[in-house]
């Protein structure tokens, strides 16, 4: 799908999809109608990444692509390389788009740390590579991104994530696996037309391990329970959540969520909770099949349209 743009936008402007990009740099370039330039990529006998940019970036408005998943740190690097290289050869403005922001989650100080926040570090190290404005999907949290000296705008994800449930699920019922999955949560059952509940999660700060402080009271009997969040990692949120759903009556439980890490055991850990179906998108690369592109999403908050506000 084109997206206008203002015309001299397009002149000078230039998508460099980076070796984590999923595709998305090539969608987003023919979106908006840009130049696209497939980043050179090679790993050294050492294990260390060989970027580069075969495309003239000289007073060019240049965006790169690059998801940070699998492998964030290696991601991460590979994109301030490519956005020194950008930067070091003139290029007017430099974008980020990275569909899933590794260390989001990294957001507060603790105690066996000093005062320094993970994700900020990471922010701080991307403005110092040239990068100017970052565009991302369904951060983990909103305020820590203002740590960026430049510009963020957030590409609105759940409106594709949910439209694409919404294709197979009838009679749904939307939950929150935790409160930071609210908004998430109301959202997506205003676009499936459904009432949503959140359920009232802690987690084990040393073992990770996932309980429900609070249970709504919720009559979901014969619903088809639609759980939604940000992400899957290990799979505890989404699976706790799920065992609850079933031993309230749901009739079935399926997840969506928009950026379906899936580490270690998640997928079985699912199924034995009872989620049928996993639903995400394609911020990462991921071999589920039921994805949905975020592509037009990305492309249009590139140019600053439809996106989600910042509070
Ligand atoms: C937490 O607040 C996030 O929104 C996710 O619920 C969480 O990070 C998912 O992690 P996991 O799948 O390991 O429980």
């Amino acid at each position: 799908m084109k997206i206008d743009t203002p015309k001299d936008q397009n002149h000078g402007a230039l998508v460099i999809e980076g070796p984590c990009g999923n595709g998305l740099g090539e969608r987003i370039a023919s979106n908006l109608d840009y130049e696209l330039c497939i980043a050179r990529h090679n790993v050294l006998p050492d294990g260390e990444s060989e970027v580069g940019i075969d495309a003239n970036v000289n007073g060019k408005n240049v965006i790169i692509v690059q998801s940070t998943f699998p492998n964030q740190d290696k991601c991460l690097i590979e994109l301030m390389i490519l956005a020194d290289e950008a930067r070091i050869n003139g290029a007017s403005k430099i974008t980020a788009v990275i569909p899933y922001l590794a260390y989001a989650r990294e957001d507060q100080k603790y105690k066996v740390k000093s005062n320094a926040v993970s994700i900020d570090a990471i922010l701080h190290m991307l403005g110092a590579a040239g990068i100017t404005a970052i565009v991302t999907a369904a951060p983990h949290k909103i305020k820590p991104l203002s740590s960026f000296a430049g510009d963020v705008s957030i590409a609105d994800a759940i409106v594709p994530l949910i439209e694409r449930v919404k294709e197979d699920i009838e009679d749904p019922f939307v939950l929150a696996p935790d409160k930071g999955a609210s908004e998430i949560a109301k959202h997506a059952a205003q676009i499936l037309n459904c009432d949503y509940a959140v359920i009232g999660k802690q987690r084990d700060k040393i073992t990770g391990e996932v309980s429900i402080l609070n249970k709504p009271d919720v009559d979901i009997k014969r619903k088809n329970v639609v759980i939604v969040d940000d992400m899957i990692a290990t799979g505890s949120t989404t699976a706790t959540a799920a065992e609850f759903a079933r031993a309230q009556g749901a009739k079935s439980v399926v997840v969506a969520a928009v950026h379906l890490l899936l580490v270690k055991d998640a997928r079985e850990r699912l199924k034995n909770a009872g989620i049928s179906e996993i639903y995400g998108t394609n911020t990462i690369r991921c071999d589920t099949s039921k994805i949905a592109d975020i592509s037009e999403f990305l492309s249009a908050a590139c140019v600053k349209k439809n996106v989600v506000a910042l509070r």
